[in-house]
């Protein structure tokens, strides 16, 4: 993870400071410049600590206004996190994780500190902890860096 915050996350991270303060003014601006200039709709309200960042200027990343995401996560372009209906349950990740380029989190899902989700997986159910995921639906490749068999994959990942 980059140690220089990009003028996306600076801008994202202010917008969500003037959330938090009622500054509604500044809040809208920031929101507008989010969805203008980086194509994002990462609801300011969602619960996102101020270090996770989201890389290649959070260019196409939807996140939604309840979903959680812990520090030190990395967060890749296209990215979409959120209900599957309208209102319905969204995720909450962890710390320390990697949710790769267009990667698809969708319900009542927790990934578990330390996780990466690959590129292009759409993951709808619970990710262990130190677990990989790819595919769709996403299905476990690792645990703790070491590959696990199919079998194990298939019925673990809830
Ligand atoms: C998921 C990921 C983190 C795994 O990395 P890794 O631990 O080094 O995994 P490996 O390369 O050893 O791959 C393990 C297996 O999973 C497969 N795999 C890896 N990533 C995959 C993905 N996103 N979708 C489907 N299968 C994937 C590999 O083909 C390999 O299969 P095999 O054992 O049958 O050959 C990585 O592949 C990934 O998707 N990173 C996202 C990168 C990204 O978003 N980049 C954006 C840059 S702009």
């Amino acid at each position: 993870m980059s140690t220089k915050a990009s003028t996306f996350n600076k801008l994202f991270h202010y917008g969500q400071r003037a959330n938090k303060n009622g500054w509604g003014f500044r809040r809208r601006i920031c929101k507008y410049l989010l969805r203008i200039i980086y194509q994002c709709e990462i609801d300011l309200a969602a619960d996102i600590d101020e270090t996770v960042e989201f890389c290649h200027n959070g260019f196409g990343i939807v996140v939604n206004a309840r979903s959680k995401i812990g520090g030190e996560t990395c967060v890749q372009h296209c990215v979409t996190i959120g209900d599957i209906h309208t209102d319905g349950p969204v995720p909450k990740i962890g710390r320390g994780c990697f949710i790769g380029a267009r990667a698809i989190i969708l319900g009542d899902v927790n990934i578990g500190d330390n996780a990466k989700v690959g590129a292009g997986a759409v993951v709808l159910k619970n990710v262990p902890s130190n677990c990989t995921v790819v595919g769709i639906p996403a299905r476990i490749i690792k645990e703790n860096s070491e590959c696990v068999t199919a079998s194990r994959s298939d019925s673990e990942i809830d």
